[in-house]
């Protein structure tokens, strides 16, 4: 008798199909309408049990344990199932972000400098600040020497700092410093991170209204797959943090008080960055702490919640290990109006020469111009920008 007939079914492999009490062989267009039937309910279960894991998971459990191994082994790996610490962050982290934002007439921007030591272009941001005593608070983290201040902003604005070395976690733990310093000020609701080489594209209200306005935290985030990218990825960042969520971007951000807060309540997230993001680990890999860090967290916990890109602007054209200097022959009213009329931006990541992302630079939801800050000026730029400053920053009246 033959009751089981063997089916080759393409890749599922053979699957023996049974028809019980086969003793009037059921004619072939009935038999195909049965394969059929099989055939779908099968796919129909493996379908049901890769799109919610966690539920077959869990039911699969409650029948037969042994058999359910294979079937979690099949399953996507990012669906594992998280540990308690990353329970415990991500329930911390998403009530941080579930407060919505307070703009009062009182709300302040922190700027937040960080620096070897003097600012060079302190007398610049004097001009800036002027008129907006009450909407903006300085903080500056010299890591060298004790600064010589050019401007009553900035006098005893210094935090305890610490020695930095670039693209360590030192640099990352600078950021933090600066952070918990200024959010000390309940008042402080956006924070902006500058260099020594930084230079305002914008005048005050322009930039204060740009970023208050808006519920992004302007943080540069964009999946390089390249060997300057995920090729930067340890192993030992497993399993919180996979290789297919790591991501890059240019440390200079501006964030509004609620991803200020979260960063400051990561500890999972920053120390796999603290213990295995460095040279020297896994054959090698020259990882890079500040341009991997907040743009992975982010991009892990908030995607929607940030811009992915910056807004300090520097110019990567050289293509070159660090970025163009620009030198006071450079400073003219064409290269201001270029800076701050740019509206698109453009991701370099190390894939072949350098295969190109291009983006729109979205304010909510409308095409702006994408920058409010320029970075890496020449100290000898300070008088030509004084002179230029009240052409470059008149811009444009600002509708919202
Ligand atoms: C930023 O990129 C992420 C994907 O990485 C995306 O989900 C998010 O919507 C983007 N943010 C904005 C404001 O478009
Ligand atoms: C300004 O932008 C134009 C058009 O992209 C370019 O041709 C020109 O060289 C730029 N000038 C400066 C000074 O960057
Ligand atoms: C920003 O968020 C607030 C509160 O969630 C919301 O009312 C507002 O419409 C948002 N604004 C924009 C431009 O998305
Ligand atoms: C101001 O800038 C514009 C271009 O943005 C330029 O044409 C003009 O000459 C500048 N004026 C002065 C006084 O530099």
């Amino acid at each position: 008798m033959k009751a089981v007939k063997r089916w080759s079914i393409g890749n599922l492999g053979d699957i023996p199909v049974s028809f019980p009490g086969a003793r009037h062989r059921a004619p072939p267009a009935r038999r195909r309408v049965w394969i059929i039937m099989v055939l779908s309910l099968i796919s129909m279960f493996f379908i049901t049990a890769y799109m919610y894991p966690h539920h077959s998971k869990r039911a699969c459990y409650m029948i037969s344990s042994r058999g359910c191994k294979a079937l979690a082994d099949w399953l996507p790996p990012s669906l594992r199932e998280f540990s308690d610490d990353e329970i415990a962050a991500r329930v911390v982290i998403r009530e941080i972000l579930s407060s919505s934002p307070v703009i009062r007439k009182n709300s302040k921007v922190a700027f937040m400098f960080l620096t070897p030591g003097t600012l060079p272009f302190e007398r610049l941001w004097d001009r800036f600040f002027q008129g907006h005593e009450g909407k903006f608070s300085v903080y500056i983290h010299a890591s060298k020497e004790r600064p010589v201040h050019y401007s009553r902003y900035f006098v005893n604005r210094e935090i305890r700092s610490d020695e930095v070395v670039w693209g360590r976690i030192s640099m990352v733990d600078a950021e933090r410093r600066l952070l918990a310093n200024a959010l000390r000020d309940t008042s402080n609701q956006q924070f902006v991170l500058l260099s020594d080489s930084c230079v305002p594209l914008r005048s005050f209200e322009y930039i204060y209204n740009y970023l208050m306005h808006s519920n992004l935290s302007y943080v540069d985030c964009f999946d390089d797959p390249g060997q300057h990218g995920a090729g930067r990825h340890m192993n030992h960042m497993l399993p919180e943090i996979p290789k297919k969520d790591f991501r890059k971007g240019a440390q200079w951000f501006t964030m509004k008080r609620q991803h200020a807060v979260a960063t400051m309540a990561d500890s999972l997230y920053y120390s796999k960055f603290r213990d295995y993001c460095g040279p020297g680990i896994e054959n090698n890999k020259n990882c890079i702490a500040d341009e991997h860090y907040l743009p992975t967290f982010f991009h892990m916990l908030d995607p929607g919640g940030i811009s992915n890109w910056t807004v300090t602007q520097v110019d990567w054209s050289e293509r070159k290990w660090h970025p163009k200097t620009y030198m006071p022959e450079d400073i003219t009213p064409e290269l201001l109006n270029n800076l701050t009329s740019t509206d698109t931006l453009v991701h370099v990541t190390s894939v072949g020469v350098g295969e190109e992302i291009w983006m729109p630079c979205m304010w909510n939801g409308i095409k702006r111009p994408c920058y409010l800050f320029g970075r890496k000026f020449h100290p000898d730029t300070l008088d030509k920008l004084l002179d230029l400053f009240s052409n470059y920053t008149r811009s444009v009246t600002w509708n919202l």
